[in-house]
């Protein structure tokens, strides 16, 4: 079915091309079963499984901290924030599967260092409140992501993402109380609260993506509705949501340039490191290789387990075929 789908792809006709985007400007979801344009499959089979090896990538440096969580409630709280972004990575496997790529494909391409995810998971979780600061900004950015995403034009990943979104929301909750704990301890836990911002406030920034100048794709994707807001207009939305939180909490955002525009109703905000992005990207970051490598060895410490299924389904049909 796939191999058909693709063959009509290749052979869309400026027919099928008006008919698509006409259903697309009307607000019609595109399923798995549609005719569509080839460089909407593999601009999507890129964005999607992007996503999920972020999701799946992202449990690692929250992971280092389950061991050594400060209380059995958080311990339990973050196993739970973990083993969600799992299910996320899976869900959005899955949804990437229906555009006809394998999730063996997918994880080939991930750890063979092939594939992109967030560079943001490759900053390392030095102290507890870093974890705090992942939940609280980096799912917080996620969720500025992602909520447009519920309504973009592909059935099976606004799908998704409804249900992401939902999650997500209990993580960048569960990161705030984290914070908010810290700053309302002893004074170390404070300035701990406040050296982990300073450490992922850029980072979180960046998440959004180049600047619109800079972005490639961008044009294309929104007009197929797979892209719904401009990476300025999310990262701009993001920090008016994040001042007056970090304002409540007593903690100062690391940097000189952020202040109130009255004729705006909007934050003005400093540059990031954009050669700081693009190094992490290209996969000099602190941690891109410990995150690739634990990857591999997850990988590779589960063939037993792989085998093992194969082997039961294998004898499971035998067994049925031979019952018939
Ligand atoms: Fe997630
Ligand atoms: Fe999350």
């Amino acid at each position: 079915m796939y191999a058909q789908m693709v063959e009509s792809g290749q052979a869309g006709t400026s027919d099928q091309d008006k008919a698509f985007q006409d259903k697309i400007d009307r607000n019609v979801r595109i399923e798995p079963r549609d005719w569509m344009p080839e460089g909407y499959r593999k601009t999507l089979i890129r964005q999607i499984s992007q996503h999920a090896h972020s999701e799946i990538v992202g449990q690692l440096p929250e992971g280092n901290w389950i061991t050594r969580a400060p209380s059995l409630q958080r311990k339990a709280i973050l196993l739970a924030k973990v083993q969600d972004e799992a299910g996320h990575g899976l869900y959005l496997y899955c949804a990437a599967e229906t555009l006809g790529v394998s999730r063996d494909e997918l994880t080939e391409q991930l750890l063979s260092g092939k594939a992109k995810y967030s560079s943001i998971f490759n900053y390392p979780t030095l102290t507890w409140a870093d974890v705090g600061m992942i939940g609280w900004l980096v799912d917080g950015a996620a969720i500025m992501n992602q909520v447009p995403l519920q309504r973009c034009s592909y059935g099976p990943y606004s799908r998704a993402m409804i249900r992401v979104c939902k999650e997500e929301s209990f993580h960048q909750r569960q990161g705030f109380d984290i914070v908010r704990a810290l700053v309302e301890g002893t004074e170390d836990q404070k300035a701990m609260a406040q050296d982990a911002l300073n450490r992922w406030w850029w980072p979180a920034i960046m998440m959004f993506g180049p600047p619109d100048a800079d972005s490639t794709h961008s044009e294309q994707s929104m007009k197929w509705g797979i892209k719904l807001n401009s990476n300025d207009e999310l990262r701009q939305k993001f920090v008016d949501q994040t001042v007056p939180q970090a304002e409540w909490l007593g903690l100062t955002l690391p940097d000189p340039d952020l202040k109130w525009n009255e004729d705006r109703q909007s934050y003005d905000f400093g540059t990031p490191d954009w050669d700081e992005f693009f190094n992490v990207i290209k996969g000099n970051g602190i941690c891109n290789r410990e995150r690739l490598d634990a990857r591999n060895k997850a990988w590779d410490d589960g063939a037993w387990f792989r085998e093992g299924l194969m082997a039961h389904a294998e004898k499971t049909t035998k067994q049925n075929i031979a019952a018939e």
